[in-house]
């Protein structure tokens, strides 16, 4: 009988995590789906009672937590054919809002977490000759969101990684792509972390940051079903080789191919409409 295919998802206890967990598990893939707060992982355990979904902490920030659950599968699989980096979460502020611990938190966890995670799993793929890493970028990589500066830049380091991971791993039969997808319903915005400052009653930006978060709510409560993430990532895992990007929905296509062929003066405007925080002032001359 053939090994069942092994994958190890991480920040799996809620969002695209959980959705991705149960789908490859019912598409026949032994899943290790990690969590790392026991408090947070009850879905997670109630999946694994009915799937082949394994439960397994892992806090992407910590060296020794990476290294301990990525041994634990290897011990247990012999090897893992599929990593899947969804960890993540936005910090929100405008840039002068955020202090330099907010901009490092949230590098630590979106774009070293990451790297981590593959340095951690991507040795074993290599000496096997296979595997296949999907990184979860965003289509913030490309056009940045005023009020979401420093998760836009982790998510254009993520995209900039895997272009050069993807060109590394390829000799060694290591198959590396992306995901970039635009608003989908999942905890994100509940899960959103505000900097330091945002809300200091100091800050200039306030009314935009009260703007920013009307504007994050309304959007998400229209934002598309996480069905559409998992289908594009099935997809995506399908084709051999992957394909070096994979976007989900119309307006992410729009948004993406816009962004590289319009002038930035021109996007400027259309972004200046979308986020009416981002316009000079009127001036009566
Ligand atoms: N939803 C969207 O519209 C959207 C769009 C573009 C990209 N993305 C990306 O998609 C990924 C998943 O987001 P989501 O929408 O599913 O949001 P979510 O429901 O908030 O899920 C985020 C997951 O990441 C985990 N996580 C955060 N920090 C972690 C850490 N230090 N170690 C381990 N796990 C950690 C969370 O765990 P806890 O519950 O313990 O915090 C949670 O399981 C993120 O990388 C996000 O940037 C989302």
């Amino acid at each position: 009988m053939e090994p069942k295919t092994v994958a190890l998802i991480t920040g799996a206890n809620s969002g695209f995590g959980l959705a991705l967990s149960r789908a490859l598990a019912r598409e026949g893939l032994k899943v290790y789906a990690t969590y790392r707060s026991p408090r947070k992982a009850g879905f997670l355990w109630e999946l694994s009672r009915a799937l082949p979904v394994y439960p397994i902490l892992m806090d992407v920030k910590r060296e020794s937590s990476v290294q301990r659950a990525v041994r634990q599968v290897l011990k247990r699989e012999g090897r893992i054919d599929v990593l899947l980096n969804n960890a993540g979460f936005v910090m929100a502020g405008f840039w002068e809002d955020l202090s330099d611990k907010d901009v490092r938190d949230q590098f630590e966890t979106n774009v070293f977490g990451l790297l981590r995670v593959t340095r951690a799993v991507l040795p074993s793929m290599r000496r096997r000759g296979t595997g296949k890493i999907l990184n979860i970028g965003s289509i913030a990589a490309f056009a940045a969101v005023p009020g979401l500066g420093a998760y836009s830049a982790t998510k254009s380091a993520v995209s900039a990684l895997t272009e050069a991971l993807r060109l590394e791993a390829r000799p060694f039969g290591v198959d590396v792509a992306e995901v970039n997808p635009g608003e989908i319903k999942t905890a994100i915005v509940r899960n959103t972390r505000m900097g330091e400052r945002v809300l200091s009653a100091n800050s200039p930006y306030t009314p935009f940051t009260r703007q920013f978060e009307a504007f994050a709510k309304e959007r998400f409560n229209h934002a598309a079903p996480v069905e559409s993430l998992v289908k594009m990532v099935l997809k995506a895992l399908s084709h051999s080789p992957m394909k070096r990007r994979y976007l989900v929905k119309p307006p992410d296509y729009a948004t993406y191919f816009l962004r590289q062929f319009l002038p930035d003066s021109l996007w400027e405007w259309i972004v200046s409409r979308m986020f009416p925080w981002s316009r000079f002032p009127q001036r009566k001359f």
